[in-house]
């Protein structure tokens, strides 16, 4: 099987965690390789008119070396930067509509895009053009996640399943100003 082939194979969604904290490199790496510049200084992902609506907020909640925190993915410096501190996890898992579970997990991506802006930029592609767009990016960012975790062995899921109002207030604390959440994706070790 061709490498693309075999992780394709492998990729799977976990909905089941062990609790033992993952280290803060395997976060950077994670976020440097879903949405960093590559060696080549492009991205895995595509992005209408290469904006880049879609921001990863890294939720830590048993991460060795790194506090309980919200942080961002600084795409130009690449690496996390700390937005708030706190374990906002339990809050996120809350807000899903069926997964209690992620409040265990050792850490979680949170993908949001602020939509408005995105409209704004593509009207005149035609109403809620950048919304759309958005989810789309969201979708691609999400499966390189998902490849990612089934190159390295650790675990993640696509949780789309959120209250809007309730991740809304959850996330108050630390999403980028005036963005909605399009996904969350939790990450850890995944059980024997
Ligand atoms: C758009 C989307 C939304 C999803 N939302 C949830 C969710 O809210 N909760 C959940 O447990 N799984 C969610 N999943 C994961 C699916 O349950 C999972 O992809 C499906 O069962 C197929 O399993 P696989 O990914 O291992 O092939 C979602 C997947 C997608 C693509």
């Amino acid at each position: 099987m061709t490498g693309l082939t075999d992780l394709l194979a492998r990729r799977r969604s976990t909905k089941a965690y062990r609790r033992d904290p993952i280290d803060a490199d395997v976060l950077r790496d994670l976020v440097a390789t879903v949405a960093g510049p590559s060696r080549h200084g492009r991205r895995g992902h595509g992005s209408a008119h290469a904006r880049y609506d879609v921001h990863i907020t890294v939720i830590t909640h048993a991460v060795t070396g790194v506090a309980a925190a919200a942080y961002r993915y600084d795409q130009p410096l690449d690496d996390l930067v700390p937005v708030t501190t706190g374990d906002f996890l339990a809050a996120v898992a809350d807000a899903t509509i069926d997964a209690d579970w992620l409040a265990d997990c050792p850490a979680a991506l949170v993908l949001s895009a602020d939509t408005a802006a995105a409209d704004d930029a593509f009207a005149d592609q035609g109403k809620d053009r950048g919304t759309r767009f958005c989810w789309i990016e969201t979708g691609l960012i999400a499966q390189n996640v998902y490849l990612w975790a089934a190159e390295t062995g650790f675990g993640t899921v696509l949780l789309g399943g959120v209250d809007d109002d309730a991740i809304a207030a959850a996330a108050a604390q630390w999403l980028p100003p005036g963005h909605i959440v399009t996904a969350v994706m939790p990450v850890g070790t995944v059980p024997h």
